[in-house]
């Protein structure tokens, strides 16, 4: 069976780090005799400049029919001076797909810990998992914008609060069995509902799983002061929006940081959590890893994968521990050297290899 896969690569890094997860799909795909069909299509700030659109019909009836769509990035400053914005493209997507669980592993690479901000004791036995609401919120909310006032609506539904919910705890049975869940519920009415309803879901159907609140602004810190303390992180769009950025420094850059998009109907969109990154774009200084690591978890979940996707994850920690890195996490190589790099270590594994071995 072959497997259809939209690559999205978009704007500044994006067609750079989708480059090297495209790379290291097809090494994998040789190694474990996977049929892969790649169809790359334009989204983003490209498209606008193309389409005067940045999610075009083509583009969109290409992601809902294939099994998996696969995003580098999108924006840029080109884009910010007024008219339609790439990531109105990035939104209208995830709502097409209907993908409202983004999953947003952080995981400290062996090897790696003296590369973070914070001090090797602190960051040791770090493995977070982050459950972020992605289809509602403020994001999705009425906005009005004019010059003098602006809004922008937070709604949740206890629907939508219920199900992302439920992806948190199931995944916490597979792991540490521990939920954190993050909220502002002393002020907002949308925390409020949602507190209380991830509380009604765990007593009904997750009672074996561990339950604790923690304020947004709170965790902000906690995350910070000790953040091998957590196992799920489960929370609203905005606030998994910006500490999942904060949480990926933590391992050492934003750029090993990978994320899944899931729905219930559609394979799933899979995407790193930075962004264009303009600052570097074309010039060979962006981490693929994130990117790469990402196209593990299509692998995994969308496509059912699971050996094809341990074995990307294998060759990424082998990678990183021979020391093969862009400047983000102390290294001298380029993007595609890593990208090289990393195929090299997935042709040169076994699948009997254990993961243990790592
Ligand atoms: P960013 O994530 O693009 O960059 C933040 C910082 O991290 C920059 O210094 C950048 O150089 C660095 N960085 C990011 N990815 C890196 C990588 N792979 N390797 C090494 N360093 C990396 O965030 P930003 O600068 O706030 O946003 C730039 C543009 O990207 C904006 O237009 C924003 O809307 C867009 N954006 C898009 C996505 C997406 O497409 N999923 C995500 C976030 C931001
Ligand atoms: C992300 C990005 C997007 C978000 C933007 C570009 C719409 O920051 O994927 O984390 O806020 O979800
Ligand atoms: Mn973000």
């Amino acid at each position: 069976m072959t497997h259809k896969i939209v690559l999205l690569p978009g704007d500044g890094i994006g067609p750079e780090v989708a480059a090297a997860a495209r790379a290291a799909l097809e090494a994998v795909a040789a190694e474990h005799a996977l049929s892969l069909a790649f169809s790359s299509h334009d989204f983003g700030g490209c498209a606008i400049d193309a389409h005067g659109d940045p999610f075009p019909e083509e583009t969109k009836s290409a992601c809902l029919s294939a099994d998996a769509v696969f995003l580098g990035a999108v924006g840029g400053p080109k884009w910010d001076g007024g008219g339609p914005r790439p990531e109105a493209g990035l939104l209208a997507l995830r709502t097409e797909l209907g993908t409202f669980a983004n999953l947003r592993p952080i995981t400290l690479f062996e090897g790696l810990e003296a590369l973070s901000p914070l001090k090797p004791e602190r960051v040791a036995g770090t493995d977070l998992l982050i459950v972020r609401e992605l289809t509602g919120g403020i994001y999705f909310g009425n906005r009005q914008e004019g010059d003098e006032n602006a809004t922008d609506e937070c709604a949740y539904s206890r629907g939508e609060v219920e199900r992302i919910a439920r992806i948190a705890f199931e995944a916490a049975r597979g792991r540490d069995g521990r939920v954190t869940s993050v909220d502002k519920a002393n002020v907002l009415a949308t925390s409020r509902l949602w507190r209380k309803t991830v509380i009604a879901l765990r007593d009904a159907e997750f009672p074996d799983v561990e339950l604790d609140h923690v304020l947004v602004d709170a965790m902000a810190m906690k995350l910070i002061e000790r953040p091998s303390a957590f196992d799920v992180i489960l929370t609203e769009n905005m606030f998994g929006d910006i500490l999942s950025d904060e949480a990926s420094v933590i391992a050492g850059s934003i750029g090993l940081a990978p994320s899944a998009s899931l729905g219930l109907t559609h394979g799933g969109l899979f995407e790193p959590i930075h962004g264009s990154a303009p600052d570097i774009a074309g010039q060979g200084k962006a981490n693929p890893i994130g990117a790469i690591l990402s196209a593990a978890m299509l692998l995994r979940h969308a496509l059912g994968e699971e050996a094809a996707a341990a074995t990307i994850e294998r060759a990424v920690s082998k990678c990183l521990a021979d020391g093969v890195n862009t400047g983000d996490v102390g290294g001298s190589a380029t993007t595609q050297e890593v990208a090289q790099a990393v195929c090299e270590r997935i042709r040169a594994a076994a699948p009997s290899i254990p993961l243990a071995a790592t």
